[in-house]
């Protein structure tokens, strides 16, 4: 037999990944419940059609497709928003709004595999369905930033857009919905000129197109500037107006709140997902050139799943791209880690009460491990060293005798006998004097 690899794309994560992924997983359910989002598990394979039908001619090329043995079109999720919409368009047809829905899990997608970017990788996704106010839309950054700042990330900062803008020129000069997501995808991948030769093409007027190609233009961290240009920009288009309007209120809900966000306003950002309907936006770090997350505003893909019409907007977050940005900065982030103890039998014929030590001490929540190799004391002690255990609780003949065993601090160096009823609560306390 070969040594066998990973499949190309897909990684193992050792004790100390796996480690740092959870703690960013449980980091993410945190914010889940701070925010008020109840966690829904959905499977990893979808009907191709249901993850297919609005997910970009970019997106839908990576998926990984098949047949089941039913015969069955089927993919491997490469998001968790068709699901959600998928429930939410059924299972939760009634339920009362707003909901708010968290998700956190593998994803799939036969992206080019390179720093940050895998076949299989982790997001944390929150969707809010049921409100089309900008305070939706505002919530949605900021538990972003809430859930960054937690990590330990800094110098993030959000590029916002807002595609209802160009959408409703578009559609004011009748364009095709086709040729609008083929436009939207050309300005996803920055092709700006190949996007306007597409306007030009689909038959829209000379004032539509200088208007476009003003708008594309318009970028600045200066958001309030931005917003003014856009709103004079598209004067003669009303409902482009109103969206301008919409991403304004967005943003000054968020400057006035009291969460302080890097901000980039760019008016010719777009998505490659193509159910965006309003706001959008992305979260980056200057460290790594691609994003850490991102984010809008749908409101029409629970109507297209057979739901009531429902406004609707989320984001995920690429949990390995925030490791990898943590790992950057030298930030990665320390959870406080609960005592750690090994229990040591001086003799063979003690284990079975070393065992029972032990047992002990894990139903008082304490993580514990059994020297299993049968070493003696002083090698199963530099072994605990090697491993950075806290506490040795070794058992003996004569403490036993009296219902106690020795417990080492091993930073400290210092030990003590110990009632054995007593142990949990002094290694909880942390202070064996
Ligand atoms: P997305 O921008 O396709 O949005 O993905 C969100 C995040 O997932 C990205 O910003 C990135 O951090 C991470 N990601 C994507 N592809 C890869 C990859 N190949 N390797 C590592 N990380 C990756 C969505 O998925 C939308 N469903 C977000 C959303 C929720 N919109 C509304 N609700």
């Amino acid at each position: 037999m070969p040594l066998f690899k990973t499949v190309r794309g897909m990684r193992d994560f050792l004790p100390d990944e796996a480690k740092a992924m959870k703690n960013l997983e449980n980091r993410a359910r945190r914010i889940a419940k701070l925010y008020g989002y109840d966690e829904i598990i959905t499977p990893i394979v979808e009907s191709y059609e249901l993850l297919s039908a609005k997910a970009g001619d970019e997106v839908r090329s990576r998926m990984f497709f098949f047949k089941d043995l039913g015969g069955r079109d089927v993919a491997l999720r490469y998001e968790f928003t068709a699901s959600v919409a998928r429930l939410v368009a059924t299972a939760f047809r009634n339920e009362p709004k707003p909901l708010r829905l968290f998700s956190v899990g593998t994803l799939y997608r036969y992206d080019e595999p390179q720093k940050g970017r895998y076949r299989e990788f982790w997001q944390s996704n929150y969707e809010l369905m049921g409100s089309s106010r900008p305070e939706a839309d505002a919530e949605i950054i900021m538990l972003t930033d809430s859930l960054l700042k937690s990590a330990g990330l800094k110098g993030h900062t959000f590029k916002i857009g807002h595609v209802g803008v160009l959408r409703s020129i578009f559609h004011q000069e009748k364009l095709q919905e086709d040729t609008q997501n083929a436009i939207m995808q050309l300005m996803d991948k920055k092709q700006c000129d190949a996007a306007l030769e597409t306007v030009k093409n689909a038959g829209a007027s000379a004032n539509a197109i200088k208007t476009i190609q003003k708008l594309m233009k318009l970028k600045s961290n200066d958001a309030f500037d931005v917003v003014d240009k856009m709103r004079s920009c598209v004067e003669n288009y009303k409902e482009a107006a109103d969206e301008v309007d919409n991403l304004f209120k967005i943003l000054k809900l968020i400057s006035e709140s009291r969460c302080e966000i890097g901000i980039h306003v760019d008016a010719s950002f777009a998505r490659g997902l193509e159910y965006y309907t309003g706001m959008i936006f992305e979260v980056n770090v200057p460290e790594l050139d691609i994003a850490l997350g991102g984010g809008g505003r749908y409101d029409k893909l629970v109507e297209l799943f057979g739901g009531e019409p429902t406004p609707a907007l989320g984001v995920a977050h690429g949990l390995d791209r925030i490791l990898l940005a943590l790992q950057m900065q030298n930030a990665s982030p320390k959870e406080q880690e609960a005592s750690a103890v090994v229990v040591i039998a001086v003799q063979e014929s003690l284990i079975a009460e070393a065992m029972k030590i032990a047992q002990k001490l894990r139903d008082a929540e304490i993580r514990v491990e059994v020297d299993v190799m049968g070493r003696k004391v002083a090698k199963a002690l530099e072994n605990a060293d090697r491993k950075k255990i806290d506490y040795a609780v070794i058992v003996g003949e004569k403490e036993l005798a009296e219902n106690s065993a020795v417990v080492k601090d091993l930073q400290r160096r210092e030990q003590k006998a110990i009632k054995i009823d007593e142990i949990a609560n002094l290694i909880k306390s942390g202070n064996l004097s």
